[in-house]
């Protein structure tokens, strides 16, 4: 296996999350922040994504320069607009363990949404939060951050949010990842 420069297991939830955790109303975006659009592109360009099939229906199609595994029961679905870039879909944890584990030069990203972030809870190691000062209604939440569990490593303030970065206190979820990647080779 390849050594990553960045800590190995290691899986990232990236998400923009209001003051009230929610982050989605299931259908229009909540706010426009091109900024964190931008980073968003810049920090995730290269790795694997992996998300709920209704974030990528939302997101239009696949993001180019990144491999996106996308979760969904449906035998029958096929992803729209890949746009070039390689798009996998699997119907359980067990199968994102596999494609992960041939893949460890690239990052791992648990892009959302309310779901996805849920099922991958166990395995994040990692959260890239954008904070934003606004608490605007929608049904979609990010699991609460419990600070018990989380210790936050970095803030970087700007005018309408903060950038926001948390590692998990403890092994469990590295020790998750791992077996789920080693049982997959
Ligand atoms: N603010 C942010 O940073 C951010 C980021 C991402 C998304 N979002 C928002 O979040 C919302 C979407 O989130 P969501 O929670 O409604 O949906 P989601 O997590 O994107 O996708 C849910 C879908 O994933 C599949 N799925 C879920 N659990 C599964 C499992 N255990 N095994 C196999 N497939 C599974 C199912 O697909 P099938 O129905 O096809 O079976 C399910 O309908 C949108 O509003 C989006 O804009 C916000």
């Amino acid at each position: 296996m390849i050594k990553s420069e960045w800590p190995f297991p290691s899986l990232t939830a990236i998400a923009a999350v209001g003051e009230n955790a929610v982050i989605g109303d299931g259908d229009q975006l909540l706010w426009h922040l091109p900024e964190d659009f931008g980073r968003f592109k810049r920090v995730t360009m290269g790795g694997v994504l992996i998300m709920g099939r209704r974030t990528y229906d939302s997101l239009g199609g696949a993001l180019p320069g990144r491999t996106s595994i996308v979760l969904t029961r449906s035998r029958l679905w096929k992803p729209s607009n890949t746009r070039g870039s390689e798009v996998v879909s699997v119907s359980q944890i067990q199968q994102i363990g596999r494609l992960l584990a041939v893949r460890p030069e690239q990052r791992w990203w648990s892009i959302g949404g309310g779901e996805i972030y849920r099922v991958l809870w166990p395995y994040t190691t990692h959260l890239d939060l954008t904070e934003v000062r606004l608490a605007p209604k929608g049904q979609v939440t990010f699991p609460q951050i419990d600070p018990v569990h989380w210790r936050q490593t970095s803030r970087e303030p700007r005018d309408e949010f903060d950038f926001v970065t948390y590692e998990r206190i403890g092994s469990d979820a590295v020790d998750a990842l791992g077996a789920l990647t080693s049982d997959a080779v």
